[in-house]
């Protein structure tokens, strides 16, 4: 009876809180693409941000230097937000401040900042984030949270630890206070829907006070997200760089994404990958239903390079074309039974099949759907495909296999996609089957 009494006052919390989660989350998994910027002092000598002092590949006083040639003599966040929107992509993380400590905006503190302290003399963060607003993109901040130049901070560099936590806990405190009415800061002035952490290694949950973190960004804001980056404790996971191989198990994800090797502005890192290349990797995070966080590199007078520009605007155009099978979409069908990436819509009634290549006969196979299919039609152009089924045995449960036809002038340059529009929710067959008994 007790046991009972418990699962009933339990499961309806449990639900609740599920619920909250998911209706919290709904932008974000719908959103499927955002654009990351790493804009900092780094760009400038075109070396790897924060971390080319760090492992001692410059001093800290000539990477300080750098704080001369960061301009911002080009910067057009009204074109940032414009050429971010035009990607297709839902949401924008920037930069706010990496692990050399350089804060974009007009920081309170006023320790390390552009307006203070560089060349440009002017706070960037703000015109971006209004300019996002405007275009109707949700606003994502990074923040790291080492900063490796500030001086109550415990590392310096790989060699250089200051100090010990144990030994100068007053010191931490006084780190902790800064970092977090950075916070406070950056919450005022742009109040973001997404707060993007990063370097959670150098400390734990407890010594980082990820609890009171988490109080304050929730603070009148209970809805907004945040990456796992703090020790684990937030919303979703955050694989970097390699595209998974097999699904994550996290719920909700996003994986993030160089468009060459470096998420900072190198001009001698020109090992781009291809739109075509991009895609390969966003299809496959859509079929896996996550999240891909793309990032650009901005020069340090502000201008975006012509190559990184090109791939959005390529993207933008298939995004555009590919809408309904890209956004709000869920999770595809395994492998075996569609040979690529696909989606399916929210209801579960469409499949939509992403077909790179092209079969040598023209005819692409998709099998084990017990649905009958209605209609396929090619997402952008609507042309209906015929499709014929082979191996159907009327008595049996199998359901035989689809060759569906591509005409050659439907093909998209990336990927054409294949709207299969089935008599209701997809049932997959699952079921190995033997002799046939009868025929
Ligand atoms: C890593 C790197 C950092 C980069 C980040 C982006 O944590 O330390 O430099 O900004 O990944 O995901």
């Amino acid at each position: 009876m007790k046991r009972f009494i418990l699962i009933f006052l339990v499961v309806p919390l449990f639900l609740n809180a599920q619920n909250n989660e998911e209706s919290k989350m709904q932008w974000f998994k719908d959103a499927k693409l955002g654009i990351f910027i790493h804009w900092g002092l780094y760009a400038v000598d075109g070396i790897s941000e924060s971390w080319s002092f760090y492992n001692g590949y410059i001093s800290h006083e000539d990477y300080l230097k750098q704080t001369n040639g960061f301009t911002a003599s080009e910067y057009n966040p009204k074109a940032w937000a414009k050429l971010i929107k035009e990607s297709g992509a839902k949401y924008a993380v920037i930069t706010s401040k990496h692990h050399d400590g350089f804060a974009l905006w007009d920081s309170k503190d006023g320790v390390f900042n552009a307006v203070k302290h560089s060349a440009a003399k002017k706070d960037v963060l703000s015109p971006f984030i209004k300019n996002l607003k405007k275009q109707d993109l949700k606003v994502g901040v990074y923040y790291s949270l080492p900063d490796w130049s500030y001086n109550d901070y415990t590392h310096h560099t790989k060699e250089i630890k200051r100090y010990k936590i144990s030994d100068e806990p007053e010191r931490w405190k006084t780190f902790l206070n800064y970092y977090q009415s950075q916070l406070k800061d950056l919450k005022s002035k742009y109040d973001p829907d997404l707060w993007w952490f990063d370097g959670d290694w150098e400390h734990n949950a407890e010594e980082w006070d990820i609890e009171g973190t988490r109080e304050l960004l929730f603070k009148d804001r209970p809805n907004v997200i945040l990456n796992s980056r703090l020790c684990g404790n937030g919303d979703y996971a955050t694989p970097e760089n390699g595209p998974p191989v097999l699904k994550p198990h996290a719920k909700y994800w996003e994986l993030c994404l160089t468009m060459n090797d470096s998420w900072g502005y190198q001009e001698i890192d020109q090992n781009y990958k291809s739109t075509q290349q991009i895609l390969d990797i966003f299809t496959d995070c859509l079929h896996m239903g996550g999240n891909l966080l793309l990032d650009i590199a901005p020069k340090a007078d502000g201008s975006i390079p012509d190559i990184q520009k090109n791939i959005l605007k390529e993207i933008g155009r298939w995004n555009k074309k590919h809408a309904e099978a890209i956004y709000g979409s869920e999770a595809g069908i395994p492998k075996e039974y569609f040979n690529g990436p696909s989606t399916l819509s929210k209801d579960k009634r469409t499949l939509y099949l992403f077909v790179r290549d092209i079969p040598k006969d023209g005819k692409i196979i998709l099998k084990g759907v017990k649905n009958k299919i209605n209609r396929i039609y090619i997402v952008g152009n609507g042309t209906v495909v015929p499709s014929k089924v082979y191996s159907k045995i009327y008595w049996s449960q199998y359901p035989g296999i689809h060759y569906i036809e591509l005409p050659k002038n439907t093909l998209d340059q990336y990927y054409t996609v294949l709207a299969v529009m089935l008599d209701g929710e997809i049932e997959l067959y699952r079921d190995h089957h033997g002799a046939v008994e009868s025929n």
